[in-house]
């Protein structure tokens, strides 16, 4: 008779000691250690940082280095990569509609990337769509020496700060975020970019009603669902109550204490939860150069 031979140890063997921790000291993140993503992922791998997601909104990969089709592949664990309507314009979409949306995106100041050198408000991706995006990752290629940074907001621990008579007023509220990519077709005459709409301004079509406080899909925590300095408009609330409201909420969300600011370094892959938090970025100096690639996965209505 033959031996059988116990494949198990080298199974076990074949997998390198790996982790996914908190971020130390940090509001929001966790790191994942020991992950390859040139590999298939294992079971617990995929799970872990699923877990991780929920917990600590951003998952932070350092070191990779992955051609597009490994990108993709880790990207597709988390869901399908994410497609606007056609009429709805998004980043580096068909300006007119939402048509040729690559699935890799490149966001930099080199080669055909979009979104320059400038400073970018904290803003949730997708957020005017129908489906907004469940989640994205950025994976860093180029890095400038200074600035740069992107900061993560949480938007569960925002609201959850907020006192009880505040999330009693804007619990039910519904909310629309104007697509900043219309406006950008249709500018005011004053060039101005509004961050609420008043009544004097036409509003732009189509556009989305989502909660203003959102319920996670995965989690059933709430969250307050509102971008930093996108056009929105609070349904059913008179224009100076409603920007009133909206400019108190948003300097609640400003503050430090919910926020996390990642340097990049080349190589670091971050994979944040779009439904729970927002992203802002500061800007760079134009000689220098910065190429992160975006993959944003699919998402489905806010309730
Ligand atoms: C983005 O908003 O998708 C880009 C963020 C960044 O460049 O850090």
């Amino acid at each position: 008779m033959s031996a059988v031979l116990d494949l198990a140890p080298l199974l076990r063997a074949a997998v390198p000691p790996w982790q996914v921790a908190p971020i130390a000291g940090a509001a929001l993140g966790a790191v994942a250690q020991g992950i390859d993503a040139r590999q298939p992922l294992h079971a617990a791998q995929v799970r872990a940082i699923r877990h991780a997601l929920q917990r600590h909104r951003i998952v932070l990969l350092r070191g990779q280095q992955l051609d597009d089709a490994q990108y993709l592949r880790l990207a597709s664990y988390f869901g399908s990569v994410f497609q606007p309507p056609a009429d709805v314009p998004v980043l580096a979409s068909d300006p007119y509609g939402g048509g040729n949306l690559p699935a890799i995106v490149k966001v930099g100041n080199v080669e055909d990337g979009v979104l320059g050198h400038h400073e970018l408000a904290a803003h949730s991706d997708h957020h005017w769509t129908p489906q907004p995006s469940s989640g994205s990752f950025l994976y860093a290629l180029q890095v400038p020496s200074v600035g740069g940074e992107t900061t993560w907001v949480d938007e569960v621990a925002a609201y959850e700060a907020l006192d009880g008579a505040t999330r009693a007023t804007i619990d039910g509220l519904q909310l629309i975020t104007y697509n900043p990519f219309l406006r950008r077709l249709h500018p005011l005459p004053s060039g101005e970019r509004p961050l609420y709409r008043t009544p004097d301004i036409a509003p732009l079509a189509p556009f989305e009603v989502h909660p203003l406080v959102r319920t996670h899909p995965d989690t059933g925590q709430r969250l307050l669902y509102l971008d930093a300095a996108t056009e929105v408009e609070i349904v059913g609330l008179g224009a100076a109550e409603g920007r009133a409201l909206i400019e108190r909420l948003r300097a609640h969300l400003a503050q430090p204490r919910f926020a996390y600011t990642h340097r990049w370094q080349v190589g670091d892959i971050v994979y944040w939860d779009n439904q729970a938090t927002l992203h802002a970025r500061t800007g760079f100096a134009p000689d220098e150069q910065r190429l992160l690639k975006r993959i944003s996965l699919s998402g489905s209505r806010p309730f």
